[in-house]
């Protein structure tokens, strides 16, 4: 694997790739590394690669044709400018990136490029973070050091980098060395063992708990295994929904019961069979109301002709009060639930924690707990009443700052937040 660094600082990169991994790689010859100056295609006295940027503003600005005639002297290769406006690098990217033979990493400085430089003479524009570097010169060495460890030959182990952060989509497990216990910390028991099946479970909960608890957004991203299913049963098939009519408010903030509404029986059912909920459950204190709710998901689960509207109104419970809807389905999943509030408005349960649909399902899926989503009717739920609530949903937004939604759409977008399929 051949890398060519353009940059007109290239004394920042030979003192960083002399020592470790890359340096042993060069040795070897696995990889070489120079560098171009686009300094040496100047034709003017003091060898000027800048100059001050059309329409104003602060800095300067790479000039375009030392740029290409550096570019265009390093040889057919895939060349990357490093930018702040590039996609953030991944290790995915990496891994492809080290499919190549000839990566030319395009170091800017100043204010960035001519953007004509940029349509001329680069391939792909690579993001190290959202922050700003003074240069791209540690954003090459960043991509030469990741490259290379999945170049064949690099590494001792080849296992070594299929096992690491990010090869699975999850981050790697924790590790432990000798002594067999620190400052009264002893090593995990299961690592002693010998047991190398037990290790390897050990290791894939503890890689799905770390990604969980510190990177919601790719565990979101994760598909599960059939074994991390074992390890974590599926959260959408352990999730209640509750439609609550008591305690809400009214519009003048007083705890009211407000009446069953055919619609959200028939809509919500619908909503949580194609989410794959384990039940969906009426909460009205008034018998009568119950009944009816009854009376209406029969009626459509005895008729012949909507099995599939049948099937969704079969996950239809009723209960008087939210306690006995949680006794309920702590007596079918042996365990109490962690119960969600929702709300439309930012400050309603002022004391409970605020989760995004991404941090629920990465919180709530290595929690050994069925989960129960409140919904409320009226003005919404009576967040002094409901002392079961452990955390609070962030309320559903848009681009518009008007977000009353009717609770059959909050909740479909809610369940789709939480659980559709990455696209
Ligand atoms: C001071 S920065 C220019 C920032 C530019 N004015 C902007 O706001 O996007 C100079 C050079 O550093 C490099 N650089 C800065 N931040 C970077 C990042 N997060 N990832 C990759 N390269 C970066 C780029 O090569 C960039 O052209």
């Amino acid at each position: 694997m051949k890398f060519t660094v353009i940059t007109i600082l290239p004394e920042l990169i030979e003192p960083a790739l002399t020592a470790g991994v890359v340096g042993r790689a060069r040795e070897a010859g696995t990889i070489t590394v120079s560098s171009i100056n686009p300094r040496d295609f100047t034709h003017d006295r003091h060898r000027t690669v800048d100059d001050t940027p059309y329409g104003g503003g602060p800095g300067m600005v790479m000039k375009p044709e030392p740029l290409l005639a550096a570019i265009g002297s390093a040889g057919q290769g895939h060349r990357i400018l490093l930018s702040p406006g590039g996609r953030p690098l991944t290790q995915a990217r990496v891994a492809e990136l080290a499919r190549k033979d000839h990566l030319v990493l395009v170091c800017g400085r100043y204010e960035g490029v001519d953007e004509r430089a940029i349509e001329l003479g680069i391939d792909e524009e690579i993001s190290l973070g959202d922050y700003v570097l003074s240069g791209g010169e540690l954003g090459a060495l960043v991509i030469i050091d990741a490259v290379s460890r999945l170049v064949p030959g690099v590494l001792g182990e080849p296992e070594s980098a299929v096992d690491e952060s990010f090869s699975h989509g999850l981050l790697e497990y924790p590790q432990y060395t000798r002594p067999a216990e620190l400052d009264g910390r002893p090593v995990p028991p299961v690592l002693a063992s010998g047991n190398h099946a037990a290790i390897a479970t050990w290791r894939r909960e503890q890689s799905l708990r770390r990604t969980a608890t510190r990177r919601p957004d790719l565990f979101r991203a994760h598909v599960p295994t059939k074994a991390d299913n074992k390890l974590f049963p599926p959260l959408h098939a352990r999730t209640h929904l509750a439609l609550v009519h008591h305690p809400v408010v009214d519009r003048n903030a007083a705890i009211v019961t407000t009446a069953l509404t055919n619609f959200d029986i028939h809509d919500l059912a619908r909503s949580s069979m194609t989410y794959g909920l384990a039940g969906y459950h009426i909460i009205t204190p008034i018998t009568s109301q119950r009944d009816k709710a009854t009376h209406i998901a029969d009626a459509w689960i005895a008729d012949a002709q909507g099995e599939h509207r049948a099937a969704a109104l079969r996950l239809v419970r009723v209960a008087d009060s939210i306690e006995t809807a949680i006794a309920d389905i702590t007596a079918e999943h042996g365990t109490p639930p962690m119960v969600v509030a929702t709300s439309a408005r930012a400050e309603s349960f002022p004391t409970l924690p605020r989760v995004t649909p991404t941090q629920l399902l990465a919180t709530a899926t290595i929690d050994p707990r069925p989960l129960l989503i409140l919904l409320g009717t009226g003005w919404g739920l009576a967040d002094t009443l409901i002392p079961s609530a452990s955390c609070v949903l962030t309320p559903i937004d848009g681009p518009s700052t008007w977000n009353h939604l009717s609770v059959r759409s909050a909740g479909a977008v809610l369940l789709d937040r939480l659980f559709s399929r990455p696209a």
